[in-house]
């Protein structure tokens, strides 16, 4: 019997070890940020690349927001869950673009999160101007879970 035990013991941690480390991050769905803006990613093709929209609940642009495109590619996954990524963004609604760069990681509960920081290209009519014209910012995304019922 008391050499039973630590069989045990190692079947259990064999059991136990790939639910804990199997958490992967995946860029693949819905995604809302700290500001309420919301995005859309779709399958992330063989070599990397994806595309999605992307709904922004803040805007400096006059103009109406409209769901705007996004183009971008993850990082080699095959090493590594948590993959490393950037995208651009392309706003239809105002002269501007965005490129985000982040990581997609895993949160002590489990939970996926993309932690990013942009740069938002604004036009401007001069190249005097040209000092005013990119802010930079942070943005933390959670995914947006699936509602069932
Ligand atoms: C965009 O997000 C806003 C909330 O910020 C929501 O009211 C609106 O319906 C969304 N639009 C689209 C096209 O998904
Ligand atoms: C990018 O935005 C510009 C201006 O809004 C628009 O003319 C162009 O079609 C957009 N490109 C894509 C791929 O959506």
């Amino acid at each position: 019997m008391v050499q039973v035990t630590p069989f045990l013991l190692l079947l259990c941690l064999a059991l136990v070890a790939p639910g804990l480390s199997s958490t992967k991050c995946v860029l693949t769905g819905k995604w809302i940020n700290d500001l309420g803006s919301n995005m859309v990613i779709e399958a992330v093709n063989k070599d990397g690349s994806f595309k999605g929209t992307y709904n922004t609940s803040v805007s400096d642009s006059p103009h109406e927001i409209k769901k705007s495109p996004l183009l971008g590619y993850q990082q080699d996954t095959s090493q590594n869950d948590q993959t490393i990524f950037g995208f651009t963004v392309n706003w239809t609604f105002s002269d501007s673009i965005t490129v985000f760069t982040g990581q997609c990681l895993v949160d002590k509960n489990g939970k996926e999160v993309l932690k990013t920081v942009w740069l938002l290209r604004s036009h401007v009519d001069t190249i005097k101007d040209d000092w005013k014209a990119t802010k930079v910012g942070t943005n933390v995304f959670k995914r947006i879970e699936d509602q069932k019922e």
